[in-house]
């Protein structure tokens, strides 16, 4: 088995985090059980990320779409993502990291709304590593909330349209002045982005694993690591060209 290499880790790795219900269902449970049982992952794979020196990771934990699910869940689920701030805060300061919430404000509960507040006014100023929570997040919504800013600074003159560029939008992104994901994983089976982040991952490399998120431990972090670092990610050159470049010829 190759060593995990800790000069080409990703920069950033994002996470959909799923499988919660089924991984409950699976227990004979209620899916709440399961999205509690889902912290433990959260913190094993922030852990890991700390000591291995990889500076972003984002956490999809709330989408636009999970609205539509029975109002019992929904309750239950700010209530868990409350007291996950409240009990994960003393370790976000131990560790230096910072947290900063990605997604929409309006509609989060207040008392959950406060409490991000405070997190991401308490650890403003780490630097070690920056976790941008993904809660009341949709991709679609963002860059329309990127494109409405962006236009009000047009039509000011603040920007003039000759300024427009993928560069200066991504600036109106909530994941503005943090690097694109380089690998992004996604638990529970499914092959799809469910509206996750749909411009910053243009050039990531992409990573599904059946296991349910409940059941995705450190080792299994580690492995989607050591296949990032099989990739040969190209950005739209050759085999060839990349050869070249990393032999230095
Ligand atoms: C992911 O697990 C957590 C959230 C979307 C909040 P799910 O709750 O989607 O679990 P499954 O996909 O139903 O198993
Ligand atoms: C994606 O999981 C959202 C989060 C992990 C927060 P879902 O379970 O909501 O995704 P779909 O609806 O199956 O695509
Ligand atoms: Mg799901």
């Amino acid at each position: 088995m190759p060593e995990l290499d800790l000069k080409t880790l990703p920069r950033h790795v994002a996470i959909i985090m799923d499988g919660n219900g089924r991984w409950a269902k699976q227990k004979l449970r209620g899916r709440v059980f399961g999205h509690k049982q889902g912290a433990g992952s959260v913190r094993e794979v922030v852990t890991c990320c700390r000591r291995l020196g990889i500076p972003y990771l984002t956490l999809y934990a709330f989408s636009k779409e999970n609205w539509n699910r029975p109002e019992a869940e929904i309750r239950a689920l700010w209530g868990l993502l409350d007291r996950f701030l409240k009990s994960e805060l003393p370790d976000l300061v131990s560790k230096e990291i910072r947290l900063i919430h990605i997604g929409d404000t309006e509609d989060i509960p207040p008392y959950v709304l406060k409490q991000l507040r405070s997190t991401e006014e308490i650890t403003r100023n780490y630097d070690k590593m920056t976790i941008n929570l993904a809660l009341n997040y949709g991709g679609r919504q963002e860059i329309v909330r990127a494109a409405k800013l962006f236009a009000g600074d047009i039509l000011s003159g603040r920007i003039g349209t000759g300024e427009i560029s993928p560069e200066l939008f991504s600036s109106y992104l909530y994941t503005s002045g943090c690097p694109d994901p380089d690998l992004v994983i996604r638990t529970g089976g499914e092959i799809r982005v469910s509206n996750f982040l749909l411009w910053q991952l243009a050039y990531a490399e992409l990573y599904f694993s059946e296991l349910l998120w409940p059941d995705f431990h450190e080792e299994n972090f580690i492995e989607a690591l050591k296949e990032f670092q099989r990739r040969e990610r190209r950005f739209g050159r050759t085999g060839e060209q990349i050869k070249s470049v990393i032999l230095g010829i």
